[in-house]
Protein backbone atom coordinates (compact mmCIF):
# COMPACT_ATOMS: atom_id res chain seq x y z
CA UNK A 1 0.00 0.00 0.00
CA UNK A 2 1.36 3.56 -0.82
CA UNK A 3 3.03 5.37 2.26
CA UNK A 4 0.74 8.42 1.61
CA UNK A 5 -2.50 6.67 2.31
CA UNK A 6 -4.30 6.66 5.61
CA UNK A 7 -6.09 3.83 5.89
CA UNK A 8 -9.05 3.78 8.33
CA UNK A 9 -8.18 7.82 8.13
CA UNK A 10 -6.20 6.67 10.89
CA UNK A 11 -3.98 9.92 12.68
CA UNK A 12 -5.96 11.98 9.86
CA UNK A 13 -7.32 15.83 11.08
CA UNK A 14 -10.15 16.31 8.95
CA UNK A 15 -11.82 19.29 10.60
CA UNK A 16 -12.38 21.36 13.69
CA UNK A 17 -14.63 20.68 16.52
CA UNK A 18 -15.96 22.58 19.82
CA UNK A 19 -18.51 20.19 20.89
CA UNK A 20 -15.81 17.55 22.54
CA UNK A 21 -12.20 16.39 22.85
CA UNK A 22 -10.15 13.69 24.95
CA UNK A 23 -8.08 15.96 26.76
CA UNK A 24 -4.53 14.78 27.42
CA UNK A 25 -3.54 16.97 30.77
CA UNK A 26 -6.26 15.46 32.73
CA UNK A 27 -7.05 12.16 30.72
CA UNK A 28 -10.20 12.62 29.77
CA UNK A 29 -13.63 12.92 27.53
CA UNK A 30 -14.67 16.46 27.45
CA UNK A 31 -18.14 18.14 26.69
CA UNK A 32 -17.51 21.81 25.63
CA UNK A 33 -14.72 21.59 28.48
CA UNK A 34 -16.45 19.54 31.01
CA UNK A 35 -14.99 15.97 32.19
CA UNK A 36 -17.86 13.61 31.15
CA UNK A 37 -17.56 12.12 34.64
CA UNK A 38 -17.81 15.55 36.14
CA UNK A 39 -21.06 15.45 34.38
CA UNK A 40 -21.87 12.11 35.46
CA UNK A 41 -21.63 13.11 39.09
CA UNK A 42 -23.60 16.54 38.91
CA UNK A 43 -26.33 16.59 36.53
CA UNK A 44 -28.90 14.47 34.97
CA UNK A 45 -28.44 13.74 31.18
CA UNK A 46 -31.18 16.19 29.91
CA UNK A 47 -28.49 19.05 31.42
CA UNK A 48 -25.27 17.07 29.36
CA UNK A 49 -27.55 16.85 26.37
CA UNK A 50 -28.78 20.63 26.91
CA UNK A 51 -24.95 21.71 26.92
CA UNK A 52 -23.50 19.31 24.09
CA UNK A 53 -26.30 20.91 21.84
CA UNK A 54 -26.23 24.88 23.02
CA UNK A 55 -23.03 25.07 24.32
CA UNK A 56 -23.43 25.71 28.33
CA UNK A 57 -24.64 23.74 31.16
CA UNK A 58 -28.49 25.45 31.73
CA UNK A 59 -29.84 27.01 34.24
CA UNK A 60 -32.80 26.00 35.92
CA UNK A 61 -35.28 28.07 33.71
CA UNK A 62 -33.53 26.99 30.24
CA UNK A 63 -33.60 23.39 31.53
CA UNK A 64 -37.69 23.48 32.60
CA UNK A 65 -37.83 24.71 28.66
CA UNK A 66 -35.63 21.77 27.15
CA UNK A 67 -37.76 19.34 29.20
CA UNK A 68 -41.02 20.47 28.30
CA UNK A 69 -40.06 20.42 24.66
CA UNK A 70 -38.72 16.65 24.68
CA UNK A 71 -41.77 15.77 26.90
CA UNK A 72 -43.98 17.26 24.24
CA UNK A 73 -42.40 15.85 21.00
CA UNK A 74 -42.26 12.12 22.33
CA UNK A 75 -45.69 10.98 21.00
CA UNK A 76 -45.58 9.06 17.67
CA UNK A 77 -47.56 9.41 14.43
CA UNK A 78 -50.51 7.04 13.77
CA UNK A 79 -48.50 5.97 10.59
CA UNK A 80 -45.19 5.53 12.53
CA UNK A 81 -47.09 2.92 14.90
CA UNK A 82 -48.39 1.69 12.36
CA UNK A 83 -44.67 0.71 10.32
CA UNK A 84 -43.94 -0.23 13.98
CA UNK A 85 -46.51 -2.92 13.74
CA UNK A 86 -46.40 -4.30 10.62
CA UNK A 87 -41.72 -4.55 11.33
CA UNK A 88 -41.40 -8.22 11.69
CA UNK A 89 -40.86 -9.51 15.12
CA UNK A 90 -37.22 -10.93 14.10
CA UNK A 91 -36.09 -7.96 13.01
CA UNK A 92 -32.78 -6.27 14.64
CA UNK A 93 -33.93 -3.31 16.88
CA UNK A 94 -30.63 -1.16 15.53
CA UNK A 95 -32.62 -1.41 11.86
CA UNK A 96 -35.92 -0.19 13.61
CA UNK A 97 -34.16 2.70 14.93
CA UNK A 98 -33.04 3.52 11.61
CA UNK A 99 -36.10 3.11 9.52
CA UNK A 100 -38.45 4.99 12.81
CA UNK A 101 -36.07 8.09 12.06
CA UNK A 102 -36.13 7.43 8.54
CA UNK A 103 -40.02 7.20 8.67
CA UNK A 104 -39.59 10.21 10.77
CA UNK A 105 -38.27 12.29 7.80
CA UNK A 106 -41.00 11.21 5.62
CA UNK A 107 -43.38 13.13 7.87
CA UNK A 108 -41.65 15.55 9.78
CA UNK A 109 -42.89 19.45 8.41
CA UNK A 110 -39.38 20.78 8.47
CA UNK A 111 -37.37 18.04 6.82
CA UNK A 112 -35.66 20.34 3.95
CA UNK A 113 -35.33 23.05 6.03
CA UNK A 114 -31.95 23.06 7.34
CA UNK A 115 -31.57 26.53 9.10
CA UNK A 116 -30.20 25.56 12.70
CA UNK A 117 -33.04 26.60 14.12
CA UNK A 118 -34.99 24.22 12.55
CA UNK A 119 -32.75 22.12 12.73
CA UNK A 120 -32.61 22.31 16.47
CA UNK A 121 -36.41 21.43 16.43
CA UNK A 122 -35.83 18.19 14.52
CA UNK A 123 -33.05 17.55 16.97
CA UNK A 124 -35.64 17.92 19.72
CA UNK A 125 -38.46 15.51 17.91
CA UNK A 126 -36.07 13.05 16.94
CA UNK A 127 -34.11 12.68 20.35
CA UNK A 128 -37.56 12.72 22.04
CA UNK A 129 -39.51 10.27 19.48
CA UNK A 130 -36.61 7.44 18.97
CA UNK A 131 -36.74 6.49 22.16
CA UNK A 132 -40.41 6.44 22.22
CA UNK A 133 -40.27 4.27 18.83
CA UNK A 134 -37.88 1.79 20.29
CA UNK A 135 -40.03 0.98 23.26
CA UNK A 136 -43.45 0.27 21.46
CA UNK A 137 -40.99 -2.57 19.38
CA UNK A 138 -39.52 -3.93 22.90
CA UNK A 139 -43.35 -4.38 24.12
CA UNK A 140 -44.63 -5.31 20.02
CA UNK A 141 -42.23 -8.10 19.70
CA UNK A 142 -42.96 -9.71 23.07
CA UNK A 143 -47.28 -9.64 22.07
CA UNK A 144 -47.28 -7.04 24.28
CA UNK A 145 -49.05 -3.51 24.83
CA UNK A 146 -47.47 -0.58 23.85
CA UNK A 147 -47.02 2.09 26.73
CA UNK A 148 -47.69 5.04 26.04
CA UNK A 149 -44.90 8.03 27.16
CA UNK A 150 -45.66 9.68 30.45
CA UNK A 151 -44.95 13.88 30.76
CA UNK A 152 -44.43 13.77 34.22
CA UNK A 153 -40.94 11.27 33.51
CA UNK A 154 -37.82 12.02 32.92
CA UNK A 155 -36.37 10.69 29.80
CA UNK A 156 -34.12 7.94 31.55
CA UNK A 157 -37.34 7.04 33.89
CA UNK A 158 -39.71 7.22 30.68
CA UNK A 159 -38.23 4.23 28.90
CA UNK A 160 -38.11 1.88 31.34
CA UNK A 161 -42.02 3.00 31.81
CA UNK A 162 -42.66 2.10 28.46
CA UNK A 163 -40.44 -0.78 27.99
CA UNK A 164 -41.27 -2.94 31.65
CA UNK A 165 -44.17 -0.82 33.08
CA UNK A 166 -42.33 0.45 35.90
CA UNK A 167 -39.70 2.46 36.63
CA UNK A 168 -37.15 1.04 38.72
CA UNK A 169 -35.48 2.25 42.52
CA UNK A 170 -33.38 5.43 41.59
CA UNK A 171 -29.91 3.79 41.68
CA UNK A 172 -31.08 1.90 38.89
CA UNK A 173 -32.43 4.77 36.71
CA UNK A 174 -28.98 6.96 37.71
CA UNK A 175 -26.95 4.32 36.78
CA UNK A 176 -28.88 4.30 33.23
CA UNK A 177 -28.09 8.15 33.31
CA UNK A 178 -24.71 8.22 33.51
CA UNK A 179 -24.64 5.71 30.76
CA UNK A 180 -26.91 8.12 29.06
CA UNK A 181 -24.22 10.90 29.46
CA UNK A 182 -21.04 9.02 28.96
CA UNK A 183 -22.50 7.58 25.28
CA UNK A 184 -23.68 11.16 24.70
CA UNK A 185 -21.23 12.07 22.22
CA UNK A 186 -17.26 11.23 21.21
CA UNK A 187 -15.62 13.55 18.28
CA UNK A 188 -15.34 12.00 15.15
CA UNK A 189 -16.23 8.56 15.79
CA UNK A 190 -17.21 6.59 12.51
CA UNK A 191 -21.19 7.21 13.23
CA UNK A 192 -20.56 10.76 13.49
CA UNK A 193 -18.21 10.97 10.88
CA UNK A 194 -21.02 9.63 8.88
CA UNK A 195 -24.05 11.77 10.02
CA UNK A 196 -21.12 15.16 9.07
CA UNK A 197 -20.56 13.10 5.70
CA UNK A 198 -24.01 12.88 4.68
CA UNK A 199 -24.36 16.72 5.77
CA UNK A 200 -21.90 17.76 3.94
CA UNK A 201 -23.64 17.37 0.83
CA UNK A 202 -26.20 19.51 2.48
CA UNK A 203 -28.88 17.00 2.84
CA UNK A 204 -31.02 16.39 6.05
CA UNK A 205 -30.41 15.84 9.36
CA UNK A 206 -32.80 12.58 9.31
CA UNK A 207 -31.18 11.30 6.63
CA UNK A 208 -27.62 12.01 8.58
CA UNK A 209 -28.96 9.88 11.92
CA UNK A 210 -30.74 7.38 10.07
CA UNK A 211 -27.03 6.74 8.00
CA UNK A 212 -25.09 7.35 11.68
CA UNK A 213 -27.56 4.67 12.94
CA UNK A 214 -26.31 2.36 10.24
CA UNK A 215 -23.10 2.99 11.08
CA UNK A 216 -23.13 2.62 14.87
CA UNK A 217 -24.73 -1.35 14.71
CA UNK A 218 -21.55 -2.54 13.35
CA UNK A 219 -19.27 -4.68 16.49
CA UNK A 220 -16.67 -2.59 15.91
CA UNK A 221 -18.08 0.55 17.08
CA UNK A 222 -21.53 0.31 19.25
CA UNK A 223 -22.48 -2.81 18.89
CA UNK A 224 -19.56 -3.91 21.35
CA UNK A 225 -21.85 -3.53 23.85
CA UNK A 226 -23.88 -6.64 22.56
CA UNK A 227 -21.13 -8.57 21.47
CA UNK A 228 -19.69 -8.22 25.16
CA UNK A 229 -22.80 -9.72 26.87
CA UNK A 230 -22.86 -12.68 24.01
CA UNK A 231 -18.66 -12.87 25.25
CA UNK A 232 -19.86 -13.17 29.04
CA UNK A 233 -22.86 -15.87 27.81
CA UNK A 234 -20.87 -17.88 26.32
CA UNK A 235 -18.36 -18.00 29.46
CA UNK A 236 -20.98 -18.60 31.69
CA UNK A 237 -19.58 -18.78 35.20
CA UNK A 238 -16.46 -17.04 36.80
CA UNK A 239 -14.79 -19.91 37.01
CA UNK A 240 -14.07 -20.71 32.92
CA UNK A 241 -13.71 -16.60 32.50
CA UNK A 242 -9.27 -17.37 32.71
CA UNK A 243 -9.47 -20.12 30.67
CA UNK A 244 -11.92 -18.58 27.58
CA UNK A 245 -9.65 -15.32 27.26
CA UNK A 246 -6.45 -17.01 27.22
CA UNK A 247 -8.07 -19.52 24.59
CA UNK A 248 -9.36 -16.35 22.92
CA UNK A 249 -6.10 -14.55 23.02
CA UNK A 250 -4.41 -18.27 21.69
CA UNK A 251 -6.71 -18.02 18.91
CA UNK A 252 -6.01 -14.28 17.97
CA UNK A 253 -9.34 -13.56 18.11
CA UNK A 254 -10.48 -9.51 18.99
CA UNK A 255 -12.07 -9.30 22.56
CA UNK A 256 -14.99 -7.04 22.45
CA UNK A 257 -15.37 -4.14 24.77
CA UNK A 258 -11.16 -3.90 24.29
CA UNK A 259 -9.27 -1.38 22.80
CA UNK A 260 -9.65 2.31 21.51
CA UNK A 261 -8.82 4.09 18.35
CA UNK A 262 -7.67 7.29 20.41
CA UNK A 263 -7.45 5.92 24.22
CA UNK A 264 -4.25 3.93 23.96
CA UNK A 265 -4.40 3.39 28.13
CA UNK A 266 -7.64 3.40 29.49
CA UNK A 267 -11.03 4.97 28.31
CA UNK A 268 -11.58 7.50 30.47
CA UNK A 269 -15.43 6.90 30.71
CA UNK A 270 -15.16 2.92 32.22
CA UNK A 271 -14.15 4.26 35.41
CA UNK A 272 -17.14 5.77 36.17
CA UNK A 273 -19.33 3.45 34.56
CA UNK A 274 -17.50 0.00 36.01
CA UNK A 275 -18.79 1.84 39.58
CA UNK A 276 -22.15 1.76 38.38
CA UNK A 277 -22.25 -1.82 37.11
CA UNK A 278 -20.87 -2.62 40.90
CA UNK A 279 -23.80 -0.71 42.52
CA UNK A 280 -26.33 -2.17 39.83
CA UNK A 281 -24.57 -5.92 40.34
CA UNK A 282 -25.29 -5.05 44.10
CA UNK A 283 -28.97 -4.16 44.21
CA UNK A 284 -30.00 -6.80 41.67
CA UNK A 285 -27.86 -9.18 43.84
CA UNK A 286 -26.37 -10.71 40.77
CA UNK A 287 -22.34 -10.83 40.96
CA UNK A 288 -21.30 -13.26 38.51
CA UNK A 289 -20.53 -10.59 35.81
CA UNK A 290 -18.83 -8.77 37.77
CA UNK A 291 -16.39 -11.46 38.61
CA UNK A 292 -16.08 -12.50 35.03
CA UNK A 293 -15.44 -8.51 33.74
CA UNK A 294 -12.41 -9.00 36.28
CA UNK A 295 -10.89 -11.69 35.69
CA UNK A 296 -11.27 -10.89 31.11
CA UNK A 297 -9.97 -7.47 32.01
CA UNK A 298 -6.97 -8.62 34.19
CA UNK A 299 -5.71 -10.97 31.47
CA UNK A 300 -6.65 -8.47 28.42
CA UNK A 301 -4.29 -6.01 30.27
CA UNK A 302 -1.76 -8.62 31.47
CA UNK A 303 -1.31 -10.16 28.31
CA UNK A 304 -1.87 -7.39 25.71
CA UNK A 305 -2.05 -3.94 27.69
CA UNK A 306 -5.17 -3.69 25.84
CA UNK A 307 -7.87 -1.91 28.31
CA UNK A 308 -11.44 -1.99 28.46
CA UNK A 309 -14.02 0.44 26.41
CA UNK A 310 -16.95 1.55 27.54
CA UNK A 311 -18.69 -0.82 26.05
CA UNK A 312 -17.15 -3.01 28.25
CA UNK A 313 -19.09 -2.07 31.57
CA UNK A 314 -22.03 -0.92 29.87
CA UNK A 315 -23.57 -4.09 28.80
CA UNK A 316 -23.52 -6.46 31.42
CA UNK A 317 -25.11 -3.11 33.39
CA UNK A 318 -28.07 -3.10 30.72
CA UNK A 319 -28.43 -6.95 31.20
CA UNK A 320 -28.71 -6.47 34.72
CA UNK A 321 -31.24 -3.91 34.79
CA UNK A 322 -33.51 -6.30 32.43
CA UNK A 323 -33.27 -5.06 28.92
CA UNK A 324 -33.08 -7.52 26.13
CA UNK A 325 -28.84 -8.05 24.75
CA UNK A 326 -30.10 -6.65 21.23
CA UNK A 327 -31.29 -3.45 22.90
CA UNK A 328 -27.95 -2.62 24.34
CA UNK A 329 -26.81 -0.82 21.01
CA UNK A 330 -30.11 1.13 20.48
CA UNK A 331 -29.73 2.38 24.21
CA UNK A 332 -26.67 3.86 22.97
CA UNK A 333 -28.66 5.41 19.76
CA UNK A 334 -30.84 7.05 22.10
CA UNK A 335 -28.12 9.20 23.84
CA UNK A 336 -25.47 9.73 20.95
CA UNK A 337 -28.60 11.44 18.80
CA UNK A 338 -27.49 14.52 20.98
CA UNK A 339 -23.84 14.19 19.64
CA UNK A 340 -24.87 13.62 16.36
CA UNK A 341 -27.30 16.25 15.82
CA UNK A 342 -24.31 18.90 17.29
CA UNK A 343 -22.16 17.95 14.72
CA UNK A 344 -24.45 17.73 12.05
CA UNK A 345 -25.07 21.27 13.08
CA UNK A 346 -21.72 22.23 13.80
CA UNK A 347 -21.35 20.37 9.83
CA UNK A 348 -23.68 23.42 8.00
CA UNK A 349 -22.29 26.01 10.15
CA UNK A 350 -18.95 25.66 8.55
CA UNK A 351 -19.39 22.86 5.67
CA UNK A 352 -17.18 21.89 3.18
CA UNK A 353 -18.05 18.67 1.18
CA UNK A 354 -16.53 15.60 2.46
CA UNK A 355 -14.47 14.58 -0.82
CA UNK A 356 -11.37 12.17 0.11
CA UNK A 357 -9.31 10.65 -3.09
CA UNK A 358 -8.74 7.31 -3.21
CA UNK A 359 -4.96 5.69 -4.89
CA UNK A 360 -6.40 3.37 -7.89
CA UNK A 361 -5.13 -0.26 -8.27
CA UNK A 362 -7.34 -1.66 -10.66
CA UNK A 363 -6.92 -2.28 -13.64
CA UNK A 364 -5.69 -0.54 -16.57
CA UNK A 365 -7.44 0.92 -19.51
CA UNK A 366 -9.75 -1.83 -21.34
CA UNK A 367 -11.43 -1.69 -24.69
CA UNK A 368 -15.21 -2.66 -24.39
CA UNK A 369 -16.26 -5.52 -26.39
CA UNK A 370 -19.34 -6.27 -27.70
CA UNK A 371 -21.22 -8.84 -25.76
CA UNK A 372 -20.69 -11.51 -28.47
CA UNK A 373 -16.71 -11.40 -28.57
CA UNK A 374 -16.39 -11.56 -24.87
C1 LIG B 1 -11.83 -0.38 18.59
C2 LIG B 1 -10.83 -0.99 17.63
C3 LIG B 1 -11.52 -1.19 16.27
C4 LIG B 1 -9.67 0.02 17.48
O1 LIG B 1 -8.90 -0.47 16.49
P1 LIG B 1 -7.58 0.21 15.89
O2 LIG B 1 -7.32 1.53 16.47
O3 LIG B 1 -7.72 0.10 14.43
O4 LIG B 1 -6.47 -0.72 16.46
P2 LIG B 1 -6.04 -2.07 15.81
O5 LIG B 1 -7.24 -2.88 15.46
O6 LIG B 1 -5.07 -1.74 14.71
O7 LIG B 1 -5.28 -2.75 17.02
C5 LIG B 1 -3.89 -2.67 17.29
C6 LIG B 1 -3.43 -4.02 17.81
O8 LIG B 1 -4.15 -4.33 19.01
C7 LIG B 1 -4.90 -5.53 18.84
N1 LIG B 1 -6.24 -5.31 19.40
C8 LIG B 1 -6.92 -4.14 19.43
N2 LIG B 1 -8.09 -4.32 20.01
C9 LIG B 1 -8.14 -5.61 20.37
C10 LIG B 1 -9.13 -6.39 21.01
N3 LIG B 1 -10.28 -5.85 21.38
N4 LIG B 1 -8.88 -7.69 21.23
C11 LIG B 1 -7.70 -8.25 20.85
N5 LIG B 1 -6.73 -7.57 20.22
C12 LIG B 1 -6.96 -6.26 19.99
C13 LIG B 1 -5.01 -5.72 17.32
O9 LIG B 1 -5.19 -7.08 16.99
C14 LIG B 1 -3.70 -5.16 16.86
O10 LIG B 1 -2.71 -6.14 17.10
P3 LIG B 1 -1.53 -6.36 16.04
O11 LIG B 1 -0.79 -5.04 16.02
O12 LIG B 1 -0.77 -7.49 16.63
O13 LIG B 1 -2.21 -6.68 14.75
C15 LIG B 1 -10.29 -2.33 18.15
O14 LIG B 1 -9.63 -2.13 19.37
C16 LIG B 1 -11.38 -3.38 18.29
O15 LIG B 1 -11.72 -4.05 17.31
N6 LIG B 1 -11.97 -3.52 19.53
C17 LIG B 1 -13.05 -4.42 19.74
C18 LIG B 1 -14.38 -3.79 19.34
C19 LIG B 1 -14.85 -2.75 20.32
O16 LIG B 1 -14.84 -2.95 21.51
N7 LIG B 1 -15.32 -1.61 19.77
C20 LIG B 1 -15.86 -0.53 20.55
C21 LIG B 1 -14.95 0.66 20.47
S1 LIG B 1 -15.49 1.95 21.53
Amino acid sequence: MGKDIKKGLMGVTVDETSISKVMPEINSLTYRGYAAQDLCAKCKFEEVAYLILNGNLPNKRQLKAFEKEERKDRRLSKSLIKVLKEIPKKAHPMDVARTAVSVMGLEDKETSNNTPSSNMRKTMRIFAKTPVALAAFYRLRKGKKIIEPKKNLSFAENFFHMCFGKVPNEDIVKAFDVSLILYAEHSFNVSTFTARTITSSLSDIHGAITGAIASLKGPLHGGANEEVMHMMNEIKKPENARKWINNALNKKKVVMGFGHRVYKSGDSRVPTMREYFGKVAKITNDKKFEKIYDIVEEVMIERKNIHPNVDYPTGPTYHLMGFDTDFFTPIFVISRIIGWSAHVIEQYSTNKLIRPLAAYNGNKYRKVLGIHKR
